[in-house]
């Protein structure tokens, strides 16, 4: 049965028309007739072309922490647009941004912004090569650091079949188009195997410019490390020269304003960020130890970027983040995300089903199997098909989470008592429909 009520199936007729499989980024397609297209979104719901309302747990796969349409935001970024955008020269909007920046995350001495979080993780990625003269980069399996070729190995969604022994994995690219020759220069680990990492960087720390981790697995169901995890990465980079990159572009500015560092008590040399940075607007940074990001201020190391630091989105992050400060909007996330986390859990045990969530109140995810996973490959052992008959479920009764478990669902500080009600209330009938 088709989600798309007959206006909606009409514009994504029109969009199939122009843009290809209807949608501007591939993960967007779902389907012929199970593709959602939206006309617009308030505080925590989002409205479909037939007026159907929703209540939104995707938030755009992580950006909206305020809500969708904040008042504040809007307010900044319609007073940035009538002043002129783009300039190409440094702006007043952009230095009070980047002040803010680092008031929310003090450790970060140094940062520029750029766009999108590829962008971000791209140019981290660079500079960690030219500031340790090193090419390889170690990432860990089932995150994912954007659409460029430097990262996009053994992602979420890759087969584990395929992704060579735990002992020694093998790195597998995700997409065609991506050059042999880059994956030589990427290894690949599972979170939370503090021997794996140790025993790579024995073999091979000299070679090691950046370790490249999602301090909580944003794209893996939101596993978190285990105790001690970030603080050995943290001293294996300290002892072989490394440079340690936390890309926060889901965490950053979401499970506290200070994001994964503030979180795990562990700081790296730069951090990434994006998404909730802006609520919605595009923004995103690199930001980080001043003698690592001086890297580019030394010459030899290129960053650039046309619409880089440009005063929308610069007032978008400003507006953001300012109200982030005051702390009213992480105080709500946290109380509406943990009744929806303990709530479901209760919902799931009283029908027998094995299941553990994971993450934290602002972005967390659910596992239905016996083991907790604490790696990837723990998460693939996922009862994939009840979750999907869940969520789609809920989709048809007006709750929008991701289908896939490995995208957590996201909450916002606009997302009320009465919406963690129905939200309840429905997950209740969805899976009473799944398991029947
Ligand atoms: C952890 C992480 N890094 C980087 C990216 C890429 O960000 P963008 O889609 O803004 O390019 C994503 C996107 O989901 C992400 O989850």
């Amino acid at each position: 049965m088709s989600i798309q009520g007959p206006k909606t199936a009409a514009l994504f007729d029109r969009a199939f028309a122009s843009l290809v499989n209807g949608v501007s980024s591939g993960w967007r397609y779902w389907g012929r007739d199970e593709t959602i297209v939206l006309t617009r979104g308030k505080g925590g719901h989002v409205w479909d072309a037939d007026g159907k309302r929703y209540i939104d747990f995707h938030m755009g796969f992580g950006p909206i922490i305020l809500g969708h349409g904040d008042e504040h935001v809007t307010q900044a970024v319609a007073k940035a647009v009538a002043n002129g955008t783009t300039f190409a020269f440094t702006q007043e909007q952009e230095v009070t941004a980047a002040e803010t920046v680092k008031r929310a995350v003090p450790w970060v001495e140094k940062l520029r912004f750029t766009n999108t979080g590829t962008e971000a993780t791209m140019h981290a990625v660079r500079l960690a090569r030219g500031f340790t003269g090193r090419d390889t980069v170690v990432k860990f399996e089932g995150t994912y650091h954007g659409a460029h070729d430097y990262v996009m190995y053994s992602t979420p969604g890759q087969d584990v079949a395929t992704l060579g022994s735990p002992y020694r994995p093998v790195p597998v690219a995700m997409s065609s188009g991506m050059p042999n020759v880059i994956g030589g220069l990427v290894r690949t680990l599972s979170f939370n195997d503090f021997t794996a990492v140790e025993r790579l960087f024995a073999d091979e720390g000299k070679r090691i410019a950046a370790l490249m981790v999602e301090p909580m697995l944003g794209n893996a169901m939101g596993i978190e490390p285990e105790p001690g995890f970030l603080e050995r990465l943290r001293s294996l980079c300290d002892e072989h020269g490394a440079v340690l990159i936390f890309d926060e572009v889901k965490t950053g500015f979401r499970i506290a304003v200070g994001g994964a560092a503030e979180t795990y008590g562990v700081t790296p040399d730069i951090s990434t960020f994006a998404k909730a940075m802006g609520n919605g607007l595009p923004v995103a940074a690199v930001a980080g130890r001043g003698e690592v990001l001086q890297g580019w201020a030394r010459g030899g190391i290129v960053q650039a970027g046309t619409y880089s630091g440009n005063s929308v989105s610069a007032a978008a992050a400003q507006a953001t983040i300012e109200r982030l400060l005051t702390g009213e909007p992480m105080a709500q996330v946290e109380r509406v995300g943990n009744a929806l986390m303990e709530g479901a859990a209760k919902i799931l045990a009283a029908r027998g089903v094995s299941s553990s969530v994971h993450g934290r109140p602002a972005m967390f995810g659910f596992f239905f199997g016996e083991e907790p996973p604490s790696d990837y490959r723990g998460s693939t052992q996922h009862d994939s098909e009840l979750y999907e008959k869940l969520v789609m479920g809920m989709i048809r009764r007006g709750v929008l989470p991701s289908p896939d478990a490995h995208e957590p669902w996201f909450l916002a500080a606009a997302h009320s008592d009465e919406d963690v009600a129905t939200t309840l209330q429905i997950f209740e009938e969805a899976l009473d429909e799944a398991l029947n």
